[in-house]
């Protein structure tokens, strides 16, 4: 399974092999940074206005499907507050005393990164509450009759959590964040815009149209979008003698399994079975992980979300149903009474 995700070419999770790629394709301030553009003004504002206090901006919640640019913002807010930051994950913070080592360190203003905050264990957040709002770490020393708890002083610093599935926050942690930025789905053409400029960096002449193409095979995803360029970008050097044109984007990305509306062969796999075993749905996440060997958490975080977003598949309180348009995008006949049942 592991080894099939890393190869999977629509995977959203970062791999070793986008690292240097993401380094030098990320945008580094708010202007370079394109889509979002509702994000982007309140964030211009948020900023200002904290820049202009001379205080540390308030702590950023920021959520939504992986690879749409949760981190990138998160070092952009940095980069144009002019601080440090510090990046962790909710699972490296084991222990209370891990989260105490960070928070100690920190400078005044100092940004803290927590990616995949959902994952923060209990204990380690309630160490966070008081530190999140009053900036004070309660620290027990000792044990049974004789503990006592010593209240040490913090930088005042700003946290900014990062994570997939917002309803798996308990709503104290939720409710200590000033600021909740939702990061939806690219368009297509602020996918095109994205492709362009990448391609700008790394020096590949593409044609509008190739980078096009790109952008509306990437499951609205920047990520993938920069993915995509570079498997091309190989593909073209190899088989086409170094000609980007949108008939290499076409090889290559049929040679990925990826289809015209951007499917990869789990996408694909997915909507199968709910067509072809479940007669269409209702089907619950459950049985449709069970039933194509993938992992409940991919379909849910990954898949589930564009399939979604694109009506490709419905989600009901009886389980998931695939759509007319899934149906249609098989040439599979849509069962009559199915989207009357709900
Ligand atoms: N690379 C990845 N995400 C990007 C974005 N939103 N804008 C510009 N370049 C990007």
């Amino acid at each position: 399974m592991a080894e099939e995700k890393q190869n999977r070419i629509v995977e959203t999770s970062a791999s070793n092999d986008d690292s240097s790629l993401d380094l030098c394709l990320r945008p580094k301030v708010l202007d370079e940074y394109i889509g979002q553009t509702e994000i982007k003004q309140n964030l211009n504002i948020f900023l200002g206005a904290a820049k202009k206090r001379g205080e540390p901006i308030e702590h950023v919640l920021l959520y939504g499907p992986p690879g749409l640019g949760k981190t990138t913002l998160a070092y952009i807010i940095a980069k144009e507050m002019g601080v440090s930051i510090k990046i962790t994950t909710g699972p490296a913070i084991e222990r209370s005393g891990d989260l105490a080592a960070i928070l100690t360190n920190l400078q005044p203003g100092d940004i803290l990164f927590i990616d995949e905050i959902h994952r923060l264990n209990r204990i380690v957040e309630e160490v966070l509450y008081p530190a999140m709002e009053d900036y004070v770490l309660d620290i027990v020393i000792g044990k049974g009759p004789s503990a006592r708890t010593v209240r040490l002083n913090l930088p005042k610093f700003t946290l900014i959590g990062a994570t997939t599935k917002i309803s798996k926050l308990s709503s104290p942690l939720r409710d200590r964040f000033g600021n909740t930025i939702n990061i939806g789905f690219y368009s297509n053409d602020e996918l095109q815009q994205i492709v362009e400029r990448s391609a700008k960096i790394l020096n590949i002449a593409i044609d509008p149209q190739s980078a096009s193409e790109i952008a509306k095979r990437s499951r609205k995803t920047p990520r993938i979008a920069n993915r995509l360029l570079k498997r091309v970008r190989d593909y073209a050097e190899i088989k086409n003698n170094g000609i980007l044109n949108l008939e290499a984007v076409k090889n290559a990305l049929t040679m990925l399994s990826i289809d015209e509306l951007g499917l990869d062969s789990v996408d694909q796999k997915i909507l199968l079975a709910i067509i072809e075993k479940f007669g269409g749905g209702p089907v619950g996440l459950n049985t449709l992980a069970a039933a194509t060997a993938e992992e409940l958490e991919a379909i849910e975080d990954v898949y589930e979300p564009f399939l979604l977003q694109e009506g490709f598949i419905d989600r009901t309180n009886r389980g998931r149903i695939a759509t007319d348009r899934a149906f249609k995008h098989f040439n599979k006949p849509a069962p009559t009474q199915n989207n009357k049942l709900l």
